[in-house]
C-alpha cells in the first residue's frame, strides 16, 4: 500500500534563512544567492504518528514490496520526499546495493576491520542514481502539475552526474530532454559512451568541472533549465537513501559504525550526515555513526577547512591537480555550506562524530589496486575510502576493531583505465604514482597469428594447451 502521509516541503536557504515553496525550481536563495535544502515542515507529524520502532517496523515490512513505487530509495518516502504520487515516482533498480565484508585476507594484511557498500551496483554504476530518481520523480511532478510541455534538464559532470542524468531522461523521455557537459579528457571513456548511449546531447569545454560548473549555474540563472547537479536539494534527498539502507542493514544500530565517504561536490556526505539526523531525531535511530570525508591532497578545499582549528578556519577554493580519484576532483564545492551547516547539527548530537582526512594519490591507487585483487568492484573513489581508513587508523582515530562502512560510490569498471595506467606504470607525473611491479597483471600473448595460420586447426588446439600447461607448470594425468 502506498503511504498516505504527505509533507509540506519547503525550500531554506543556508545564508538567510528564506523559505519558499516547492512549486518552482528553485537552486540559489532568490534573495541572497546561497544553497538551499529542503525541509518538511510537516515532519512533527511524523512523530505523532509512531515511536522510532514504529518507524523502523514500517521500513522492514517494505523491504519486501512488489509496489514499484516503493522497492527503490523510495522505501524511505516519508523520511525523503512525501509529496509525490506513486505515479511520479521514477524507478530503475537504483538503491539496497549489497554491504560486502572486505575479504579476510586483506582485512588481516592491512590490519583493519572493514565492508564496502558497493553503490557502484546502482543501475548506471554509481551513487548518483539515487539522487537522480528523486530529481527526475520531482520532474515528473512538476510537469504533471504544471501541464509544462517542455523541459530541459542540465547538469555539469566529472561523469557519473550525467550518466545517471541521461539514463532517467532516456527513460522517462518526453517532455524532458537532457543535456551535459562535461570537462573534456578528464571524464573517463567508460563514463562519456553512457550519456552517448542515452542519447544526451553532450558537451565538452576545455577545462575541469568547476568550470563546467560555472557556465551550468549560468544557465540555470538566466534560461528555464532544470539544473540536476546536487546543487539541486532534491538530489540531496534521494542521496539520504544511503544513510537509511546502512542504519537499516546494522538493524538500526549505528552508534559503533565508521563511515568513510569521497567528497568531491560534497553532495554525498551532506545527504548522509542529513539521512542519519533525520532518523536521530525520529528515534529511529538512538546514535549517530562516526562519519569520516576522504579527499585527495590533489583536491582538498574541506580537508584544508577541517584541518585547521575551529576558531581558524577560513573556507578557499582549490585549484584541483589530476587525481584519480577523477570523480571527486573538485576545487570549489557547490554543497560546502550544507556540510558546514550538517556537520555543526551532527556535532552538536555527537561531539567529534565528523571529520575529514586527507590521502595521497599513491595510497589511494594503491588501495584500489589491492581492494580489487581481492575480489571488491572499487573504483578509485572506494579505494579512496579504503586509503582514508589506514590514513584514520594511522593517526589513531580509528580503532583495531571499529568496522568500517567504505563507500565505493561508482563500479570499478568506470575507472578501468587507471588500472591500465598502474599495471603499465604509465602515470604522467602530475599523478605521482609509480607501480607497485608485484601488483602489475598484463595478459600473456600464447602463439602468434603466423603460428596458427601455419597449423592444422587441431594441432593448434594441442599447441595452446600444451603453451599454457607450461606456463602453469601443470602435471600431465
Ligand atoms: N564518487 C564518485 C564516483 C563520484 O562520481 C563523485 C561525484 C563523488 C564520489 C563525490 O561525490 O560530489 O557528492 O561529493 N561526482 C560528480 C559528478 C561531481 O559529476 O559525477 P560528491
Amino acid at each position: 500500500m502506498f503511504p498516505t502521509y504527505r509533507g509540506k516541503l519547503e525550500y531554506v536557504c543556508l545564508g538567510c534563512g528564506k523559505r519558499y515553496g516547492i512549486d518552482e525550481l528553485l537552486y540559489t536563495c532568490p534573495s541572497c544567492g546561497k544553497v538551499l535544502l529542503l525541509e518538511d515542515v510537516n515532519r512533527g507529524q511524523l512523530k505523532e504518528l509512531g515511536s522510532g520502532e514504529y518507524w523502523r517496523g514500517v521500513f522492514d515490512q517494505r523491504a519486501a514490496t512488489r509496489e514499484t513505487a516503493l522497492r527503490g530509495i523510495f522505501r524511505y518516502y516519508e523520511l525523503l520526499a512525501p509529496v509525490m504520487d506513486p505515479q511520479d515516482i521514477v524507478y530503475l533498480g537504483e538503491g539496497h546495493t549489497p554491504v560486502v565484508e572486505g575479504a579476510k585476507a586483506l582485512q588481516e594484511h592491512l590490519g583493519a576491520h572493514f565492508m564496502y557498500k558497493n553503490d557502484g551496483q546502482n543501475p548506471s554504476a554509481s551513487f548518483k542514481d539515487r539522487g537522480m530518481a528523486c530529481a527526475f520523480s520531482y520532474l515528473r511532478y512538476l510537469v504533471r502539475s504544471q501541464g509544462w510541455k517542455e523541459i530541459l534538464g542540465i547538469c555539469a559532470s566529472t561523469g557519473d552526474t550525467s550518466a545517471a542524468a541521461a539514463m532517467y531522461g532516456a527513460y522517462v523521455g518526453d517532455p524532458i530532454k537532457t543535456a551535459v557537459l562535461l570537462p573534456q579528457g578528464k571524464v573517463t571513456p567508460q563514463q562519456l559512451s553512457q550519456p552517448l548511449g542515452n542519447g544526451a546531447m553532450v558537451m565538452e569545454i576545455p577545462g575541469v568541472f568547476d568550470d563546467c560548473m560555472k557556465v551550468v549555474e549560468y544557465l540555470a540563472e538566466h534560461y528555464r533549465v532544470a539544473l540536476l547537479n546536487s546543487k539541486n536539494s532534491w538530489r540531496i534527498l534521494g542521496q539520504e537513501s544511503y544513510a537509511c539502507e546502512v542504519a537499516q542493514w546494522f538493524g538500526w544500530e549505528v552508534e559503533k559504525l565508521c563511515l568513510f565517504v569521497p567528497v568531491g561536490n560534497a553532495g554525498n556526505i551532506s545527504a548522509i550526515m542529513s539521512g542519519f539526523l533525520k532518523m536521530h531525531e525520529l528515534g529511529i535511530i538512538k546514535g549517530l555513526p562516526r562519519l569520516f570525508g576522504v579527499q585527495s591532497s590533489h583536491a582538498d578545499p574541506v580537508w584544508r577547512y577541517y584541518s585547521a582549528p575551529q576558531e581558524k578556519r577560513v573556507y578557499e577554493p582549490v585549484a584541483v591537480r589530476p587525481s584519480v580519484a577523477q570523480a571527486a576532483m573538485i576545487g570549489n564545492p557547490v554543497s560546502f555550506p550544507r556540510v558546514k551547516t550538517l556537520a555543526e547539527r551532527y556535532e552538536s548530537v555527537r561531539p567529534g562524530a565528523f571529520q575529514v582526512v586527507q590521502v595521497e594519490e599513491q595510497a589511494i591507487m594503491d588501495a584500489t589496486i589491492q581492494a580489487n585483487r581481492h575480489g571488491h568492484i572499487a573504483c578509485t573513489q572506494g579505494g579512496e575510502c579504503l586509503a582514508g581508513l589506514l590514513a584514520a587508523r594511522e593517526k589513531g582515530l580509528v580503532a583495531r576493531d571499529d568496522l568500517a562502512i567504505l563507500d565505493s560510490t561508482a563500479h570499478s569498471l568506470k575507472f578501468s583505465g587507471f588500472q591500465d595506467l598502474y599495471f603499465r606504470d604509465a602515470f604522467p607525473e602530475a599523478y605521482e604514482i609509480k607501480a607497485d611491479h608485484a601488483l602489475a597483471n598484463r595478459p600473456v600473448a600464447m602463439l602468434s597469428e603466423k603460428e596458427k595460420a601455419s597449423m592444422p586447426a587441431e594441432a593448434f588446439t594441442h599447441a595452446v594447451a600444451d603453451a599454457v600447461a607450461e606456463r602453469l607448470a601443470l602435471h600431465r594425468l
